[in-house]
């Protein structure tokens, strides 16, 4: 039985990492963020993203593989999006482009439309993925998403950052703490606040 009161139901994000690599500060990352996460929000990381293939063009318009399959269609399902990402060369890693590019389809349409993200990463230099965050911006611009603006999260000399997989820098931590309080506004502006915001409070 279900009474008439609602209440905000739970909010639900999937997380990409841009690394493959077996100890990546990026996965310690995100595995910090997911324990981070505010009540409300929900943030499960896409188990298949190493199985993401090379894009096609050809191949998305025919039928997207598998495994992008169930990456789009966990990203329409979701409130908002959680990337960690390395920098490589200044830039966004390949798989992390790749994986965006297959998300984008079809353009116009996709499930990056109008889809609130929060961004951030890790990396040993001093600027901890300034210039791919930067460059991923860019690319929202394109799918029409929402990035949140700010704070933004850089984890610099991230070597240094964490001990048995516990980030200790509390400066991070207080700006992930606030990046995801602030998602969690913006999932509340950009979604309507009708029935797919609220669920009915089961009567006790
Ligand atoms: C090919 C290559 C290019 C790199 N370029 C950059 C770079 O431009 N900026 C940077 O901060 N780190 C750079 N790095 C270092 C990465 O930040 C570092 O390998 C990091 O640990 C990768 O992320 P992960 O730990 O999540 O795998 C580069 C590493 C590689 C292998």
């Amino acid at each position: 039985m279900t009474s008439d009161v609602t209440r905000p139901r739970k909010l639900r994000a999937v997380a990409i990492v841009g690394s493959l690599r077996t100890d990546s500060y990026n996965q310690l990352l995100l595995d910090n963020v997911i324990r981070l996460s505010p009540d409300e929000l929900d943030i499960y990381q896409f188990p298949r993203f190493a199985e993401i293939p090379l894009f096609n063009e050809d191949q998305a318009r025919l039928g997207p593989p598998e495994a992008v399959a169930e990456l789009q269609a966990a990203v329409r399902a979701a409130d908002a999006i959680v990337i960690a990402t390395p920098e490589y060369n200044y830039g966004v890693p390949g798989v992390l482009k790749n994986a965006l590019d297959w998300i984008s389809m079809p353009p116009g349409n996709s499930g990056l439309e109008g889809k609130p993200i929060a961004l951030m990463g890790a990396s040993p230099s001093i600027l901890g993925t300034a210039r791919a965050q930067s460059q991923l911006r860019q690319s929202f611009v394109a799918t029409d998403s929402h990035v949140v603006n700010s704070p933004e999260v850089f984890v610099t000399r991230a070597h240094t950052r964490f001990e048995d997989g516990v980030l200790t820098d509390s400066g991070s931590t207080k700006l992930i703490g606030r990046l995801l309080d602030n998602l969690v506004q913006l999932i509340r502006t950009v979604e309507p606040a009708d029935v797919r915001l609220t669920e009915q409070v089961a009567a006790r």
